[in-house]
């Protein structure tokens, strides 16, 4: 067995474990990252489009902000749609400046890994058969197999920034995690297309068909997802009729729609809202999708993730500056504080937004009422807001 010695296991080189590991770097900590996709594989993968500010200025101190700057899309408003018209929300005007940045998840692993490659810190892709041990001790460690053979990594600490189906939280005593969740009845079809985006900001809408979403990644690719059956065969939905419904439910009567063009990816997320409590278990913390997941439509799991791992470091850097562990004894209920505000706005949206199955007209024109006051109040606005532009890290 090949044998190692770090300062941080790091599981997981998605968005949390990778600016983790940069921001223990440029503290002079030392960390090995492990993940068990290729590289490609987490690069290309589509997911989240939107960085909350404190994200962005997250970034921009870490030293990473260049592409950011160049080709990150600042939106400071964005439009609710509902009874055939559009709202708009001015996020910026009401926050006191605070706005959303579209700038693809894919793009902020691109730039992490490529500061990370510069590190020449560990970082190893397509690693197997994956486990920790000893959590609870003060050498924990983490056992892989790569190339063909065994590895083992002693680590003062690990993190667990392997998402919703890693090992680090299995790996966590049954008895001691309560496990918070609820599942909704249905998933989002999400679809890449090759189109200029028609609306300089995003469209949230509410239709008795059900909810859609226009978004964007790049001033020449839109970005689209329509609510569906959560058990959804995506084989039964082919172009025409992705188009057919996104126009339905998105078109309003000033003569807006999405404009069509080839689409270029397709894929259905299933939505469900997960808390783990506590995210911590002796020597181990999880952080991001490993701790919590949100259902997408408030736009919060990539924030909240690179939120944990700024905590994180904030408080492994007072461990190895003076010994204290005041901060990593704070993480868990800190970072669930941030973690639950989330899950309940993001709910929210959700509920707000969506047409469920054992709803009836009474719910849908109940839905509508509660769109028309939020647009009509100045405090509900701000209200929705705040949220959605996210409240600083600290
Ligand atoms: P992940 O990105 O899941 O990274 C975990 C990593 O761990 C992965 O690379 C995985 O391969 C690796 N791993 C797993 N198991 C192991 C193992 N055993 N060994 C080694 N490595 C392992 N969030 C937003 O903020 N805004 C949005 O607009 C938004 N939109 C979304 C749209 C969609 C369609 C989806 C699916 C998600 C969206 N999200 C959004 C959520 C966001 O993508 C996640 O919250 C984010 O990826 C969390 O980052 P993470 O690093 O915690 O987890
Ligand atoms: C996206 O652009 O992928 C996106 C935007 C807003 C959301 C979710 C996803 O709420």
């Amino acid at each position: 067995m090949m044998q190692t010695r770090t300062q941080v296991g790091i599981v997981g080189a998605g968005p949390a474990g990778l600016m983790l590991g940069h921001l223990l770097h440029l503290r002079g900590i030392d960390s090995f990252i492990i993940e068990n996709r290729s590289e490609e594989h987490v690069v290309e993968r589509v997911r989240a489009g939107v960085l909350e500010q404190s994200t962005v200025d997250l970034m921009h101190e870490v030293g990473l902000g260049g592409r950011l700057a160049a080709h990150g899309m600042r939106h400071e408003g964005l439009y609710l749609a509902f009874g055939g018209a559009r709202h708009r929300i001015p996020m910026a005007e009401l926050t006191g400046g605070r706005a959303i940045t579209i700038y693809g998840q894919n793009e902020v692993v691109r730039d992490l890994i490529a500061a990370r490659t510069g590190t020449g810190r560990p970082l190893r892709f397509e690693v197997e058969e994956a486990g920790v041990r000893d959590l609870a001790s003060l050498t924990p460690s983490i056992r892989f197999r790569s190339g063909g053979r065994l590895h083992e990594v002693a680590c003062d600490f690990i993190a667990g920034c392997d998402g919703s189906h890693g090992i680090c939280r299995p790996s966590m005593p049954a008895d001691r995690v309560h496990v918070y969740e609820r599942t909704y009845p249905f998933a989002w079809l999400g679809v890449l297309v090759d189109a200029a985006p028609s609306s300089d900001e995003l469209v949230y809408s509410l239709h008795d068909r059900g909810f859609a979403l226009f978004s964007m990644r790049s001033p020449h690719v839109t970005r689209l997802y329509l609510q569906c059956e959560p058990d959804e065969d995506i084989a039964r939905w082919p172009d025409d009729r992705i188009w057919a419904e996104l126009t339905t439910r998105l078109q309003t009567s000033d003569g807006w729609a999405p404009r069509a063009g080839p689409i270029t990816q397709k894929s259905i997320t299933r939505m469900r809202s997960v808390v783990v409590e506590p995210m911590d278990h002796g020597r181990l913390f999880l952080a991001g999708d490993a701790a919590h997941i949100v259902p997408p439509t408030g736009a919060k799991g990539l924030n909240l993730a690179m939120a944990d791992v700024w905590r994180l470091a904030r408080a492994l850097e007072a461990f190895y500056r003076s010994g204290d562990e005041t901060l990593l004894r704070e993480y868990s209920g800190r970072a669930l504080q941030r973690a639950w505000r989330a899950q309940r706005f993001s709910w929210w949206m959700t509920s707000a937004l969506h047409r469920a199955a054992a709803d009836n007209d009474f719910d849908y024109r109940r839905q509508l009422a509660d769109l028309e006051y939020l647009v009509s109040s100045r405090a509900a606005m701000t209200s929705l807001a705040e949220n959605y532009v996210g409240t600083p890290m600290e």
